[in-house]
């Protein structure tokens, strides 16, 4: 439970190793006592990555792809006790160029990025509403307001996603469950690695703080920069011959 000071009890981090996943942790008001389970795919990475973290670490193993086993993962995870925050963090970046040549590793990047957060925050909600409480966070993306065709399977995976999660979020209405969407822009870091930064660019940190800020204030939808929110809308108007001239 989250105690007096606003510092959870347990925090479950799907997608372990993830820069903005991570850096969420660090923006939270983790007590010594607060437990974290870093759940990835990576178990000695996963370990490295928790040793740093100042409160006990529980691995576990997690593939965003494996949907059948994501109601017994949620199962393990709440075995142990109540969690507080879920943040679903996985997720994969391919250039469009490659998944047009290879239509299997888009399924991939759709299964990784949509898919299988669909089953997992199905399973880890129903765990939540049964507790009670909770606050389920979902990294979507200014790619999902208006998929380019630069980036069109991953803005699709991430407009699945942004629709399931703003659908799942009005379904845990009452529960005592909350469903905070995160929308950031051009995220500098591992993810984008060698890529010339979009307008309007933003770090891992930025957006961590903006999780937390939104945490506290209990947001609903947090964009990251916020100026991006004015920019979707405008983003929407743009005429379709115009949009498909962009060229990232
Ligand atoms: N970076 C950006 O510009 C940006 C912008 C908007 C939204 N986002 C979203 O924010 C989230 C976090 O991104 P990030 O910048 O922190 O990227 P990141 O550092 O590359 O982290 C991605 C995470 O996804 C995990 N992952 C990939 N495939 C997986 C699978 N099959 N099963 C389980 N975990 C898997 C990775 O684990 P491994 O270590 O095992 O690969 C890693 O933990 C993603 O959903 C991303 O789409 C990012």
């Amino acid at each position: 439970m989250i105690d007096a000071l606003g510092r959870p009890g347990r925090v479950l981090l799907l997608g372990g190793t993830s820069e903005i996943g991570l850096a969420i942790l660090a923006a939270l008001p983790l007590s010594s006592d607060t437990e974290v389970l870093l759940a990835g795919r990576d178990g000695k990475r996963l370990a490295e990555l928790g040793s740093s973290l100042p409160c006990p670490v529980r691995i576990l193993y997690y593939d965003a792809t494996a949907v059948e086993s994501h109601q017994a993962f949620a199962d393990e995870v709440f075995a142990g006790g109540d969690v507080d925050i879920a943040v679903s963090a996985a997720g994969i970046l391919v250039p469009q160029s490659e998944l047009d040549r290879d239509p299997l590793l888009a399924a991939t990047l759709v299964d990784t990025n949509f898919t299988g957060h669909v089953s997992t925050l199905l399973a880890v909600a129903g765990h939540m509403r049964a507790q009670g409480h909770g606050a389920l966070v979902v990294l979507s993306s200014v790619a999902a307001v208006r998929p380019r065709r630069a980036n069109f399977v991953y803005g699709a995976a991430k407009a699945g996603l942004d629709a399931f999660a703003q659908g799942l979020a009005d379904s845990l209405r009452g529960s005592g469950v909350r469903l905070m969407l995160v929308r950031p822009g051009f995220v500098v870091g591992r993810m984008t690695a060698g890529m010339a930064p979009a307008p309007l660019a933003t770090t891992p940190e930025a957006v961590a703080a903006a999780v937390a800020d939104g945490l506290v204030a209990g947001a609903g939808t947090v964009w990251v920069p916020g100026r991006l929110a004015l920019l979707a809308v405008l983003m929407r108007l743009v005429p379709r011959p115009l949009w498909r001239r962009l060229s990232r």
